[in-house]
């Protein structure tokens, strides 16, 4: 059944290259799960060679996983890891038919990369971009071709979790639209097409409830208290590893974001977070997720 919103899928175009835009984390996750569901030659760029090492790294080490596991055998880790390669340069994106970006989630660097990005691409190559909370509508702004941006936003972990919230540019095409709709079920997700306001859909709902339960923690309820109460309602995890998982910068961005848009009463940013990012707590923050780029 075509999603809500999804143009005809007969619009989509071929995806036989994939750029992903940031070599943290989240991009390692999108370049492993787009070279191994689409079967698709995906290249890598960040800004410095250690960090395209270090992203590189990071997809052999998942495809290792896979292989220990008994998903995949040996050559087809292999294959896998020879789809996935990295680069500084830009230019590896020339005969690419998406390139989605998944660099830090802050406007200015991500209208920077798409700059930079849509400099070397052909006039077909669709860009997206994997922002967790930013207005698409305001980066389109800052391309020649706004009509090739749509939002494609995964969660973390990529592999694992099956929504995709897609975003529609106030100029996206159809065709754009229709092949990350298309992209989107290649991959094995479920895609929905959401409005284009902050954090879209999940993560307005996840903030408002991670919110609530820094909030208690912040007028004196004992931290683990906080985080164990809602245990009954069978989260798959706590709301603070959860945190811990996504990288407590990154929130801070998404509820940053949230404060502007929807102000202090829904999603009040609290001093304590950047108390507890600052005091660096290891109990409560076993990965500071400094270096992450936003999931
Ligand atoms: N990469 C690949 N696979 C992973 C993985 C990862 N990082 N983490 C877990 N998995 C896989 C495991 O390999 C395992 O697969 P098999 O069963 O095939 O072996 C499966 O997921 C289950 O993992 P575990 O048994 O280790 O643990 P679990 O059952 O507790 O599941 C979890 C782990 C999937 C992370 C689960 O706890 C979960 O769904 N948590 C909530 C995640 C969530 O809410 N994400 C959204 C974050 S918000 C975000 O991303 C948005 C943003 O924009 C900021």
């Amino acid at each position: 059944k075509k999603p809500a919103g999804a143009p005809s899928p007969e619009l989509a175009r071929p995806v036989r290259k994939v750029g992903v835009v940031g070599a943290g984390l989240m991009a390692g996750q999108l370049a492993l799960v787009f070279a191994q569901r689409l079967k698709v030659p995906v290249v890598m760029t960040d800004v410095d060679q250690a960090r395209v090492d270090r992203g590189l790294g990071h997809v052999h080490g998942q495809v290792d996983t896979l292989v220990a596991k008994g998903k995949l055998d040996a050559g087809q880790g292999e294959a896998l890891k020879s789809l996935v390669t990295g680069s500084v340069a830009k230019d590896v994106y020339a005969d690419a038919d998406l390139v989605i970006e998944a660099v830090f989630e802050e406007m200015g660097v991500k209208k920077a990369v798409l700059a930079e990005v849509e400099a070397v691409v052909t006039p077909e190559c669709i860009l997206a971009t994997n922002t967790s909370s930013l207005s698409v509508t305001e980066m389109a702004s800052g391309l020649e071709h706004p009509e090739r941006l749509v939002g494609f936003h995964f969660f973390n972990p990529v592999a694992v979790m099956p929504l995709v919230e897609i975003v529609r540019g106030p100029a996206t095409t159809d065709p754009v639209l229709a092949t990350a709709f298309a992209t989107a079920r290649g991959l094995g997700k479920t895609a929905v097409l959401v409005q284009d306001a902050a954090a879209f859909v999940v993560n307005r709902i996840l903030l408002r409830m991670m919110g609530e339960v820094q909030n208690s923690f912040d007028q004196g309820t004992d931290a683990a208290v906080a985080d164990h109460a809602l245990d009954p309602m069978a989260l798959p995890m706590t709301p603070f590893t959860l945190l811990s998982m996504v990288g407590v910068p990154v929130a801070q961005h998404v509820t940053e974001s949230l404060n502007a848009a929807f102000g202090d009463e829904r999603f009040p940013v609290s001093a304590n977070l950047q108390s507890l990012i600052d005091a660096d707590i290891p109990s409560l923050w076993a990965q500071k997720g400094e270096d992450q780029d936003h999931g």
